[in-house]
């Protein structure tokens, strides 16, 4: 196909706010620049950092992201799809690879086709994941693995306590440190604990009926996917040595992270799995792909949404309850 011949169909967002924000907009197709992929796109996917660059929260934020208005109209962040065009000089991809990846702060991955180095994260997509599976790899289980490998330092045998079990962090991070070889214990609401169970966690805590600071029982991690507790809640049931990671960015954490740095042996620690360089995103890529292979790890869908309902998407993204992700295609 002549990939000069077609429109991009994507979504734009001018200015924070909500989902009524979103606008469809239609652009002349991309061209790949000498070392790109031009990538169409079967499936996105909408998750809550999305939902942040949207809304422009936090504020602090908008120093990366555009101080009055989005520095980059598009939004989208994640997909998976099929290379139709190359650069001369890419040396890792084909026209008709099957590949996923992450568009980052340049964004545009909610669109009909992306352009993306072949230098940044840019993925074979194995067969044992679909398209919609593929386009979250970059979300859940790309962050919570390098949450649990490289931020709390799991080892085998060691008690990991997931905070939002339920949701795109929590079903990735379940499975992560079931593979990891940890006890793993996590937190949801009654209808999801059957969920929670079935992907590793040996014990469940219906966050609505018991809070896990009273359980009696001591955790080596206490990985908080959504920011919703404090290091000062965690650190009586940490173990001497216990660390407490949060994904969810506050002046509180930041503050725990910088006095744990200095005092103390239980730790608060903090990474944005975005920003690490892409040759370290692409390592963490290739860990979450054997575990597929090894079928230790499969991303829940919730819902997905035509590519033409992304607002819906979003609104449903916002509620706060999904299962696991939610993806356009
Ligand atoms: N720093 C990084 O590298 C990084 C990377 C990616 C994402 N993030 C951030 O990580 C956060 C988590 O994102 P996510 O996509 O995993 O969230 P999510 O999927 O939207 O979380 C939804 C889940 O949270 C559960 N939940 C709600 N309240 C709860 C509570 N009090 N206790 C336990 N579970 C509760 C819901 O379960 P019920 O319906 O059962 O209540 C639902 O399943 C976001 O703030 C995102 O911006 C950070």
């Amino acid at each position: 196909m002549n990939a000069t011949t077609q429109t991009l169909n994507a979504w734009s967002i001018s200015s924070y706010g909500g989902p009524e924000q979103l606008q469809p907009v239609t652009r002349p197709m991309l061209t790949p620049a000498p070392t790109e992929v031009l990538i169409r796109i079967h499936a996105s996917a909408v998750s809550r950092a999305d939902g942040m660059m949207r809304a422009g929260t936090p504020r602090f934020a908008r120093l990366f992201l555009g101080l009055r208005r989005p520095k980059h109209d598009l939004i989208g962040t994640c997909l998976s799809g099929e290379v139709i065009a190359t650069g001369h000089a890419v040396s890792r991809f084909s026209v008709g690879d099957q590949v996923y990846g992450m568009s980052g702060l340049s964004f545009g991955a909610n669109a009909s086709h992306i352009c993306l180095d072949e230098g940044d994260v840019v993925m074979h997509k194995p067969d044992a994941l679909s398209h919609a599976e593929a386009a979250v790899m970059g979300d859940g289980p790309c962050t919570s693995l390098n949450f649990l490998q490289n931020v709390a330092e799991v080892r085998p045998g060691e008690k990991v306590l997931v905070l939002g079990a339920a949701g795109s962090l929590g079903t990735a991070a379940v499975q992560i440190a079931a593979a990891m070889g940890a006890e793993v214990t996590g937190t949801c609401s009654a209808r999801n604990a059957g969920l929670v169970a079935s992907l590793g966690a040996s014990h469940v805590i219906d966050y609505a009926t018991e809070d896990f600071a009273r359980s009696g029982q001591r955790y080596d991690v206490i990985y908080d996917t959504l920011g919703i507790s404090s290091f000062g809640k965690a650190k009586p049931v940490l173990t001497r040595t216990g660390r407490y990671v949060c994904p969810v960015l506050s002046f509180g954490l930041l503050f725990s992270v910088l006095r744990t740095g200095l005092l103390g042996q239980r730790k608060a620690r903090f990474s944005a799995t975005g920003m690490l360089k892409p040759e370290d995103q692409r390592a963490l890529h290739r860990q979450l792909i054997e575990m597929v292979e090894a079928d230790k790890l499969a991303p829940v869908i919730d819902r997905t949404y035509p590519f033409e309902q992304l607002v819906e998407a979003h609104r449903y993204m916002e509620t706060g309850h999904k299962r696991g992700n939610v993806v356009v295609a």
